[in-house]
């Protein structure tokens, strides 16, 4: 007998619900019948290409405007770690600083680094070494004492090593470039470098430019200089 005044107040409860529902249906139910109709379809077409365009302006304005830390923790590279190893790095996308049209990127590593204020490259080319390294492979790991050097780095994931004794404990600058990046770097004379692909499958491209001709046979060049490479 206890139940049965609560079985009537439920009712009653959802009844004195019902004039503000009742009240907001009709507006509801007309915006279905709306979107129901044929005639909808440009609206929502619109209204959808709206959004996308809002979220693409959002990213774009996101991209541009984050901070050194952000855009550091985004890419795991920071401008600080590449100055260090006399290192710079571009989007080989267009559009970029070397991609500026939808050929494909062009560049002048010589005036690149001077403009990136790297220094300590080669300023002009008395010898030229174009070279692939393929996947776990590496080039230089070696310190000439009678030339300097500037590169340009390409094709796959590569890991850039400069000696720098600025740099506590190791006494290099270590950076990676990814394979969609080209990066300029310069290793100025007295100062080892190392080039490793670390890339699964891709092969790595460079070019060294070097104001002197090398002579492997001379004691001007140190070899194996970093025993982990
Ligand atoms: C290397 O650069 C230094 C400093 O710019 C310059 O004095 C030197 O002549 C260059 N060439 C060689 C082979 O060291
Ligand atoms: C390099 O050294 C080897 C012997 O150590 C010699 O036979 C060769 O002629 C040298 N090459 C040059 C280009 O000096």
């Amino acid at each position: 007998m206890m139940a049965n005044p609560r079985r009537n107040s439920y009712p009653n409860y959802q009844s004195s619900e019902n004039p503000f529902q009742t009240h907001s249906l009709p507006s509801v139910s007309s915006l279905v019948y709306f979107f129901k109709k044929p005639h909808a379809f440009p609206f929502l077409l619109s209204i959808f290409l709206l959004l996308t365009w809002i979220s693409l302006r959002l990213q774009r304005s996101s991209q541009f405007s984050s901070s050194p830390h952000l855009h550091q923790t985004h890419n795991k590279w920071s401008r600080e770690d590449d100055q260090k190893a006399n290192l710079v790095r571009f989007s080989s996308a267009f559009p970029s600083q070397i991609s500026k049209d939808k050929r494909g990127w062009l560049l002048d590593p010589i005036t690149l680094a001077l403009d990136a204020a790297i220094s300590g490259g080669a300023v002009s080319c008395a010898s030229v070494h174009l070279g692939e390294i393929r996947p776990g492979g590496f080039r230089g790991n070696h310190r000439h004492h009678n030339c300097n050097e500037t590169f340009v780095i390409w094709g796959a994931k590569t890991k850039f090593r400069l000696q720098n004794t600025q740099v506590v404990d190791k006494g290099y600058a270590e950076v990676v470039i990814s394979a969609d990046e080209v990066a300029v770097a310069t290793s100025p004379s007295g100062t080892a470098h190392a080039l490793v692909n670390v890339d699964p499958i891709r092969s790595t491209f460079f070019l060294g430019c070097q104001d002197s001709v090398i002579d492997y046979n001379s004691s001007t060049t140190d070899f194996k200089v970093w025993k982990d490479i």
